[in-house]
């Protein structure tokens, strides 16, 4: 198998977005590619592409797909229609923030560029790249801030994470793993604990693999060993990534980081959530508000060609869930390390 190093999941090459097959990891390292906007409304919904800010550049694509499919050279049925792209592309997965985001700033640059159709298309490709490489700053930015974030004693620690807040998760880098890997590249690292993640598996086979690539130790565990490797001292600090947070810091991840935060908090073991600011979703209050995706019972009953469960049994497969901010130590963002409770003062100061 090979790759680029370092993993970029959404790269925009000779007029068309390749994306890394994430589907097929560990064992295939392959591109698809994607040159219609519905093409990439579906890459999004069957994973091909995920991870919040991850979606987010790939709907930025999406949208300058969608806008240069548009036969018109008049501006306002070109928007109405542009309208129907963000539509689709919004209709994909319900949970990550920084998927509306992306479909907001692009209909926004849309909309505010003055001239013609054509005018416009080359703007919304512009932004689509900006949103690309911004993306990949703020990793960078939340690996520096996650490391001053850290427990300062042992000087070597074990970090858990859960899911894949990686480089394969974002524009490249990774939030929660873009603190791990700060933390590896400074000697403050002996070793991550990956969670499996069940149903996907994101972290037994994405984390895994990218820590396996870069030569990080990673040790993967069942999401039910979480709490017992806290209690025999393994792990001295958790960081996991985030899909939206809510204005009081209440924050939607892969389902089962919730759990995480409790047997951290039992344990006295700093929780840190990993995310850009784009991820925050200042429109919601509290944590309730963070519409939760549900996803195919198939996904917990199937292991590849194997079905686990009688017939009869149901199932429910809830994607996320919410941690409440009194669980998480800090919120990590390209901007520093902030408490929950801070986040809202903080964006009003940005404001005014
Ligand atoms: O369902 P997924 O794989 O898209 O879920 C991804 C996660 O929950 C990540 O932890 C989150 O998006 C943060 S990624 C930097």
């Amino acid at each position: 198998m090979t790759q680029n190093n370092p993993v970029y999941p959404v790269i925009w090459h000779n007029d068309s977005v390749s994306l890394i097959d994430q589907t097929r990891l560990p064992g295939e390292y392959s591109f698809v590619e994607i040159s219609r906007s519905a093409d990439m409304a579906q890459a999004i919904k069957t994973m091909i592409v995920r991870g919040a800010p991850a979606i987010g550049v790939a709907a930025a694509y999406g949208m300058y797909l969608g806008a240069r499919e548009i036969a018109t050279e008049n501006r306002d049925e070109f928007l109405r229609c542009l309208e129907q792209v963000a539509e689709m592309l919004r209709a994909t997965r319900p949970t990550a923030v920084n998927l509306f985001w992306a479909i907001s700033r692009m209909m926004k640059v849309a909309y505010e560029t003055i001239g013609t159709v054509e005018d416009i298309q080359k703007v919304m490709l512009q932004t689509a790249q900006a949103i690309n490489s911004e993306d990949i700053q703020t990793c960078l930015a939340i690996g520096d801030h996650g490391l001053k974030a850290l427990p300062q004693t042992p000087e070597k620690l074990t970090i858990l994470t859960h899911c894949n807040a990686g480089a394969l998760a974002t524009a490249g880098y990774g939030t929660a793993l873009g603190v791990v890997r700060s933390a590896w590249s400074e000697g403050r690292l002996t070793r991550v604990f990956a969670d499996e993640t069940r149903p996907r598996l994101q972290g037994a086979k994405l984390t895994a693999w990218e820590c396996v690539q870069e030569g990080i130790p990673v040790t993967v565990i069942t999401d039910s060993m979480a709490a017992h490797c806290m209690k025999q001292g393994l792990i001295h600090a958790v960081v996991v990534g985030a899909d939206r947070i809510a204005a009081n810091g209440d924050s939607a991840n892969k389902i089962g980081t919730y759990h995480l935060a409790i047997a951290a908090q039992y344990h006295n073991i700093p929780f840190f959530v990993a995310a850009p600011l784009s991820t925050v979703d200042f429109n919601i209050s509290d944590g309730s508000q963070i519409p939760i995706e549900e996803r195919n019972p198939e996904e917990i009953y199937h292991v590849g060609e194997a079905t686990l469960t009688p017939l009869g049994a149901e199932f429910y497969n809830p994607a996320f869930d919410v941690t409440p901010a009194e669980l998480i130590t800090a919120i990590i963002t390209e901007h520093g390390a902030f408490a929950p409770g801070e986040l809202k003062d903080f964006q009003e100061k940005q404001v005014n």
